[in-house]
């Protein structure tokens, strides 16, 4: 088969590779329709790659049909339209049950001290071949896959797999009440969609920070505030202003450790990626190379006793890091990978129902064959050609 390959940092391509097959009585081998490039990806682009060997499989949010399924797999069966969660948890241990699917302990990657195994995501999260692929071996598929129905385009369901479940927490975690106020940090795909999330459950203002003219645009025809860091140099001066000078109830962080603003660690985290691995492993692990503008942001912003809820991914060891003011605001933190399958029975109705309240249908501007997937990393990457998201079609 055809799959989109890590090769080095900014470098991917598409190789073929051998067909996965059937190795556990539990696993399903999915034939992909749509693929995202999501921008945790963008992180192994350039950032991590100590984490990847050369030829690693891509990619972690699939959507498919079932081509064949093993003996302990039966609420899916061959021929069935199915979208794959980004995490691969099995349902039935201690974490699961408590809807921690993100820190399954059937799948957690002890030896790297890590949560559950990701599809497409280094040797710190399982090293599981990843989706941007034309077939997707899928283990535990006894629980994760979610069937969905036929009549819509894929993206309508597409992002169950991620954007829109991890939006989902992303806001839920951000614990404002309807008819709060909420700021999302971030306009990626992410961003767009928690700040619908935030408008959809209820939160009476939303507010969303950027700089890039076509990711805010997007953002305002979803009847979104949004805040252009072009224009405002002190994002969190505006909010207080914006809000009878309190804060917000909730703070969405969702850009993460590359945000734009942190020059200094700008640098040492360039400087990491060109170490040989073991001592660039060693860099990222102890040292602050985490870009800490976004959440400085988020720290301004939030009012006293009010939440931030860090989506955006972190790789590092963020320092120096605002105790004093955290703790003086009486600040609530949640952060992490989000839990996929303990948000889809809530957000399915708005995905099955007429129209299309979270606006699914309108994020992916780029939908490209398999083929043209590095072209797709590089726009993404570089925001050319007005790139938000890209789908790809094996
Ligand atoms: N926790 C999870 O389960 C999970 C799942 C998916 C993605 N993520 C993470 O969410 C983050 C966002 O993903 P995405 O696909 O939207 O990525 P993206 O790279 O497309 O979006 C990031 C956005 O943040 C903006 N930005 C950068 N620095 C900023 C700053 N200082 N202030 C305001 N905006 C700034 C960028 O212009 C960009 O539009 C990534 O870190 C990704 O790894 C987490
Ligand atoms: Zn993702
Ligand atoms: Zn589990």
């Amino acid at each position: 088969m055809k799959a989109v390959t890590w090769q080095g940092t900014e470098k991917v391509s598409v190789e073929t590779t051998d067909d996965p097959r059937i190795q556990e009585p539990t696993d399903a081998i999915v034939r992909m329709t749509s693929t995202a490039i999501c921008g945790s990806d963008l992180h192994l682009y350039d950032v991590l790659g100590m984490y990847l060997d050369p030829g690693d499989i891509l990619g972690h949010e699939p959507m498919g049909i079932v081509e064949e399924v093993g003996p302990e797999v039966t609420h899916i069966a061959p021929g069935d339209r199915v979208v794959v969660p980004f995490n691969i948890s099995c349902g039935h241990c201690w974490m699961c049950r408590h809807g921690l699917f993100a820190q399954c302990e059937t799948t957690q990657v002890r030896d790297q001290g890590k949560g559950a195994a990701l599809f497409g995501y280094t040797k710190l999260y399982g090293h599981v071949p990843g989706a941007q692929a034309e077939l997707l071996r899928v283990p535990q598929a006894q629980f994760g896959p979610i069937k969905v129905p036929e009549g819509h385009p894929d993206e309508r369901f597409l992002f169950l797999s991620d954007v829109l479940t991890t939006s989902w927490q992303a806001f839920r975690y951000a614990d404002v009440e309807s008819g709060g106020t909420c700021a999302v940090i971030g306009l990626g795909p992410i961003g767009q969609l928690t700040a619908r999330v935030a408008k959809f459950l209820g939160a009476e203002r939303v507010f969303a920070v950027d700089n890039v003219p076509e990711r805010l645009e997007m953002a305002r025809r979803h009847g979104i505030e949004v805040i252009d860091t072009r224009d405002v140099d002190d994002v969190p001066e505006a909010i207080m202003n914006l809000t009878d000078g309190r804060g917000v109830d909730g703070v969405v962080d969702a850009v993460g450790m590359e945000a734009h603003g942190s020059p200094l660690q700008h640098v040492a985290q360039r400087a990491a990626g060109k170490l040989p691995d073991s001592v660039a492993r060693r860099a990222v692990e102890k040292f602050g190379v985490d870009r800490m503008a976004a959440l400085n942001t988020a720290f301004g912003s939030v009012r006293r006793g009010g939440t931030i809820s860090i989506i955006g991914v972190y790789g590092g060891q963020a320092n120096p890091f605002p105790m004093m003011d955290l703790f003086d605001k009486g600040v609530t933190i949640r952060m992490g990978q989000a839990h996929v399958k303990r948000w889809v029975d809530e957000i399915m109705p708005a995905l099955t129902g007429d129209g299309d309240p979270l606006g699914t249908e309108d994020l992916t501007t780029h939908s490209l064959p398999l083929a043209e997937a590095p072209h797709g990393y590089e726009i993404f990457k570089e925001k050319q050609d007005g790139c938000i998201k890209v789908v790809l079609k094996p």
